[in-house]
């Protein structure tokens, strides 16, 4: 699976975010080792620590499919209004549930598209977003 689809596949799943609060939309898709792509959105709540990010979602969603193998994931986010999506890097929580999860060398790649709709993106290793994480080799 190439990059440009997974996060191809992230702006598609930006488009179900539920944000009646913050307005700010995020989609992810994460790769599984079969090549399965499991999508999630940012699904807010009114009791606003109870909100869950799209990667999360995307994680649990798998997981729950009995999936526990992956590969990658994008991220796409923004404003809803906002034709230019800029970086969206995941938040301490979900570097935490990739870290139970993925290897070291799991990439995390980070959309972004221009206002005209072009879309690029950057990659990172979890390794680098989540450098001396505490996981469960660690137990
Ligand atoms: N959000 C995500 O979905 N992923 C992140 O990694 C950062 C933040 C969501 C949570 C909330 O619904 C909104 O973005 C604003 O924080």
């Amino acid at each position: 699976m190439r990059e440009e689809e997974l996060v191809k596949s992230a702006l598609e799943a930006r488009e179900r975010a539920y944000t009646p609060y913050s307005h700010f939309k995020v989609g992810a898709a994460l790769l599984t080792a079969e090549g399965e792509v499991i999508q999630g959105c940012n699904i807010e709540n009114a009791s606003f620590s109870v909100t869950n990010c799209a990667e999360r979602t995307a994680f649990f969603n798998g997981v729950s499919q009995g999936k526990t193998d992956f590969e990658a994931i994008a991220i796409v986010g923004g404003t809803e209004d906002a034709k230019e999506l800029g970086l969206c890097a995941p938040c301490g929580v979900c570097r935490q549930v990739m870290k139970e999860f993925c290897r070291d060398d799991f990439s995390v790649i980070l959309g972004k598209r221009s206002a005209k709709g072009e879309i690029s993106w950057e990659k990172y290793l979890l390794k680098e977003l989540l450098p001396m994480g505490f996981g469960p080799e660690n137990l």
